[in-house]
């Protein structure tokens, strides 16, 4: 099919390549075609799921990428919507007011009565990172509390603490992060002052495992006011690598996982310090940097690593985060959702809204991350739609965006349960969601750059993009900076260039196994080459426990069965057959994984990228500490 197609969809793209109405006709012609060939795309029973074959989300000669309903009835039995779960019934005690760069912290005496009625103290600590040699990165100091009364001034992280004098009980505790102007931070907007260049600044807003098409169905009001504001969707923004670590990694390295680990091994002191990341290129330039994120024990640098020995960006939310655990938590889904009084979600949103306003005449780099409220379960990020759509509704309102580039972004879908057992799941998992929000000077100063990104709401991208397109903004800032090419991904190129109609997934380095650009047809599990390949699946997963010398402590797996395989189905650019398929084994694991299949004197597998694991496996996966090891190892 796609054979006779280039020729006029080529015409179509290039007469109307610089209008905003090419998309349409393309889309119409494709739609034309595969209708009238038949061609069913991730292919699955008809009454099994309902798949309107004429309508995709990427439609380009090597990407086809279905536009499935987020409300499928296959997926609407797992759909829940929640409320939002207050983690205190009253208001704070204390808050923070910040004038003329000096913060104090307050005792709110009107709400006070619905604490006690009888007199009461309150201490406040300062909460800073532990320079712990070894373990710069996971230990904080809390200083010994000082009683204040009314208020008293503060400086970074700091925690509160409250009594009833008369019957010794706690009343009240909580943490607080103040954003104060320090003196490294004035010395660079003094910089700025001086300067005629007027950077851009960029905003990250993640939230993790959340697909594009979770976010329709569990954040309704926040996407409309996505939708509302016009920020640009990037739907086929498809994931790099397995979990968070990868795809965060690319966005700020352009590496793929395992030359970040060999660049930059994160499991090694100080080796994330000396890593080139985009954000240090930023803060070169004077950008004033942020980072935070929640649920500190998982966080990106973190989780089995060793994190940074010093602070990578200029404000760095870690300490507060810790201490915000040692408060009264209540686990949610696993995770630490209530940090004392208040979410930990709501705890980054603030910081957030807190470093763009305080910094919105100046550049700034920003990375906010969100694990606590969707990590876990396809449902609980409904509870926080309103507080999400709050803070975009503020950011949006408070004049940020003239100047900001903000990236509300997954880093992919959820990755185990239910929903992974089903072709959706698998498509959910790979194609996270992702808006751009583009200032209007941007638009105004670079016509050509904004349609080219716009262009690209219907086609392949990935976090490699993402990389070139930061490095991209300090080039169109105004900087002398030289771009870096990806090392993963050599061909990616900044968002704002010209888009590749003919790009496929291996032209944006995403490994077959990640690829959403090709479909799938059912085969029976029973044919031989299918049984082999299952068995192929098992022998390489043996051999990852045994490279990491696990025999003895990992239960040797067998096939118990084979849940779901299917065949590729072929693009005339490459005659490549892979074997996707998901494997029960024994013990109990459930396995997704991809073969490439080379019909030779015999079967001939390889393995087309990582291997998945669609069950929670935390439970029997304690034997072992290694992060990539508990994906495989069922503890004997
Ligand atoms: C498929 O989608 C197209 C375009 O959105 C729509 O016109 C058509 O009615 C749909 N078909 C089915 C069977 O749902
Ligand atoms: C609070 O303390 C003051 C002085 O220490 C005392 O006069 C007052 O009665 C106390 N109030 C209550 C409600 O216990
Ligand atoms: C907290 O740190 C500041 C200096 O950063 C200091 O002035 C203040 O006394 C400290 N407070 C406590 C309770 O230790
Ligand atoms: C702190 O409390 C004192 C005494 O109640 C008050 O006079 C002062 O204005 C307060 N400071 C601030 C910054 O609100
Ligand atoms: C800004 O300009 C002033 C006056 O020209 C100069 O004194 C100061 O050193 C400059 N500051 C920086 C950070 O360049
Ligand atoms: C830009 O930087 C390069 C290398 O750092 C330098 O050679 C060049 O002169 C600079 N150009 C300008 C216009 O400052
Ligand atoms: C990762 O990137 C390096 C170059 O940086 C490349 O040599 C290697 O093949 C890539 N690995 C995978 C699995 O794509
Ligand atoms: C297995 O499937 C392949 C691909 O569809 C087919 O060519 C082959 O004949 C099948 N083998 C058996 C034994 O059915
Ligand atoms: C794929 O196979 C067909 C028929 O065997 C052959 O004509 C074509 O050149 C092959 N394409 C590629 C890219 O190898
Ligand atoms: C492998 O090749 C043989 C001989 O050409 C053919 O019968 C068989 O169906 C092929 N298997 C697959 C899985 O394509």
């Amino acid at each position: 099919m796609i054979d006779h197609m280039p020729g006029s969809v080529y015409k179509v793209v290039i007469i109307c390549g610089v209008s905003l109405m090419c998309f349409i006709p393309v889309l119409f012609y494709n739609k034309q075609t595969l209708t009238e060939k038949g061609s069913i795309f991730f292919t699955v029973d008809d009454d099994d799921f309902s798949f309107n074959n004429s309508k995709y989300l990427v439609s380009t000669p090597k990407c086809k990428i279905p536009d499935l309903d987020p409300f499928d009835p296959k997926v609407r039995k797992f759909y829940h919507p929640e409320k939002y779960t207050p983690c205190s019934k009253q208001i704070l005690l204390t808050y923070v007011t910040k004038i003329d760069n000096i913060a104090t912290l307050h005792i709110d005496s009107d709400v006070v009565p619905s604490y006690t009625k009888n007199n009461f103290s309150c201490c406040y600590s300062n909460i800073t990172r532990q320079e712990n040699k070894n373990n710069p990165d996971d230990n904080i100091k809390i200083t010994p509390c000082v009683a204040f009364k009314d208020n008293v001034t503060i400086h970074n992280f700091v925690m509160v603490k409250c009594k009833d004098i008369k019957t010794g009980k706690r009343i009240y505790e909580n943490t607080h992060a103040v954003i104060t102007m320090k003196k490294e931070v004035k010395r660079k907007m003094d910089v700025f002052n001086n300067n005629t260049i007027n950077p851009f600044s960029v905003l990250f807003v993640g939230i993790d495992s959340i697909s594009r098409l979770n976010l329709l169905r569990s954040l309704p009001l926040t996407h409309q006011i996505l939708v509302d504001n016009e920020w640009l969707p990037l739907k086929g923004y498809n994931k790099i690598g397995d979990n968070t670590f990868p795809n965060v990694m690319a966005i700020l390295t352009g590496f793929n996982e395992s030359y970040a680990y060999s660049k930059c091994d994160p499991k090694k002191l100080n080796k994330l310090d000396h890593c080139p990341m985009i954000w240090f290129d930023f803060k070169k330039l004077n950008y004033i940097t942020g980072y935070a994120e929640d649920e500190a024990w998982i966080n990106t640098f973190n989780y089995k690593k060793k994190g940074f020995t010093e602070p990578p960006t200029d404000y760095y939310f870690r300490p507060y985060i810790q201490g915000s655990e040692k408060l009264k938590m209540i686990r949610k889904n696993e995770m630490n959702y209530c940090t004392g009084p208040e979410t930990a979600g709501e705890r980054i949103l603030n910081i957030a809204r807190d470093f763009v306003l305080t910094f919105r005449d100046y550049p700034t780099f920003s990375f906010f991350w969100m694990n606590t409220f969707s990590h876990n379960d396809i449902n609980s990020p409904t509870g926080m739609d309103s507080k999400i759509k709050h803070f975009l509704d503020e950011v949006s309102s408070s004049g940020v965006l003239d100047n900001t580039f903000v990236i509300f972004l997954s880093d992919h879908g959820m990755r185990f349960g239910e929903i992974r057992y089903m072709p959706i799941g698998w498509l959910e998992e790979r194609l996270p969601f992702i808006y751009i929000s583009v200032p209007e000077r941007f638009k105004r100063q670079f016509p050509v750059e904004y349609r080219n990104l716009e262009e690209k709401r219907h086609h392949l991208t990935n976090p490699y993009d993402l990389h070139m397109t930061l490095q991209h903004i300090l080039v169109l800032s105004g900087f002398n900076y030289t771009m870096r090419t990806s090392t993963a991904c050599p061909k990616c190129k900044s968002l704002f260039k010209d888009t590749d109609f003919e790009r496929s997934c291996e032209d944006a380095a995403i490994e077959q196994h990640w690829c959403t650009c090709a479909g799938y047809s059912p085969i029976s599990p029973n044919n031989r080459t299918v049984l082999d390949a299952s068995e192929y699946i098992i022998s390489q997963i043996q051999e990852i426990i045994h490279a990491k010398r696990s025999d003895s402590k990992c239960a040797k797996y067998n096939v118990n069965k084979i849940i779901a395989s299917s065949i590729s189905e072929t693009f005339t650019y490459k005659n490549d057959t892979y074997f996707l398929l998901v494997i029960e084994t024994q013990p109990k694991a459930v396995f997704e994984a991809t073969v490439l299949y080379k019909n030779e004197t015999k079967d001939e597998f390889l393995l087309q990228g990582g291997i998945s694991r669609l069950d929670r496996y935390s439970w029997h996966s304690r034997c072992t500490d290694d992060a990539y090891l508990k994906k495989f190892c069922y503890c004997r």
